[in-house]
């Protein structure tokens, strides 16, 4: 059977990889970004795109207007848009109460409010039974990340999807959290990562490499299949050992 896949930050990194997954099985894939040029850019058959950025009311209300259109129903939705804050656009700031504020604002933005508003915006569109959310938190939400609000804007999306766990359970609907530790050839890090930052995220691992996005994008098709139907209400850590379950 042929689902709708629905992908936000589906042009790039890990929500590129989960696209590739799920079109090579014969879902049908939405990417959703905010650059047209790197949805359209995109090596994923079949693959329909939309640019807008989730983080905003009109421009969720835009996606829920062509998936309408386009899809009718959402079998799976993934929540892939999101980052550190460090590749937005920033405002020059001397004060720095301000950049803390421009700092939290920002990453509660791309990683918390994109999440919420674009499943609330698409939740009433999820398959019944069978439909699957599936967010992307990170290892940071365990850890911190420096100042805290990056991890913070991750963490924020547990009790989230525990709540929503709850609430479309009846529905025959699961929501889940996969929560990456170190993964490269994505866009993330943009040019923040060298030799020895890299050495030290390896080191961490049992399994002696970094992450890759196609180790999140197996984890996330695995949650979305039948086979899955019970699991909900969970955060899957995908970290080669870097950080032990709980
Ligand atoms: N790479 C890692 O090591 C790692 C580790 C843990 C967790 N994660 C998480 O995994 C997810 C995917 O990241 P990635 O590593 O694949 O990095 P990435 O390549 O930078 O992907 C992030 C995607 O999100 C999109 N995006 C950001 N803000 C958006 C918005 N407001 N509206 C719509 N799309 C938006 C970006 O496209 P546009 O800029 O065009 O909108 C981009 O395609 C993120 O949530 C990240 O926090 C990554």
């Amino acid at each position: 059977m042929t689902r709708n896949v629905v992908i936000s930050g589906g042009g790039t990194g890990i929500g590129l990889a989960a696209a590739q997954t799920f079109a090579a099985e014969g879902d049908r894939v939405l990417l959703l970004g905010r650059r047209e040029d790197v949805l359209r850019g995109a090596r994923v058959p079949g693959a329909l795109t939309y640019a807008a950025d989730v983080g905003d009311v009109d421009g969720v209300r835009g996606v829920a207007r062509f998936v309408a259109d386009e899809l009718g129903a959402v079998d799976v939705l993934i929540h892939s848009a999101g980052g550190s804050g460090q590749l937005e656009a920033r405002v020059e700031r001397e004060d720095p109460l301000e950049l803390v504020a421009d700092n939290w604002t920002v990453n509660f933005r791309i990683n918390t409010l994109t999440a919420v508003l674009l499943t609330e915006a698409l939740k009433e569109r999820l398959a019944e039974p069978g439909g699957r959310v599936l967010f992307l938190s990170s290892i940071a939400a365990y850890r911190g990340s420096g100042s805290g609000a990056y991890a913070a804007s991750k963490a924020a999306l547990h009790p989230y999807a525990h709540d929503l766990a709850r609430q479309l359970g009846p529905r025959g609907i699961t929501v889940n959290v996969v929560a990456p530790g170190y993964v490269e050839d994505t866009d993330f890090f943009g040019d923040a990562m060298d030799d020895a930052r890299r050495a030290r995220l390896v080191a961490e691992t049992s399994t002696g490499r970094a992450g890759t996005p196609g180790d999140v994008a197996a984890t996330l098709h695995w949650l979305a299949s039948p086979g899955a139907a019970h699991i909900t209400s969970q955060i899957i850590q995908v970290n080669g050992g870097a950080e032990r379950g709980h």
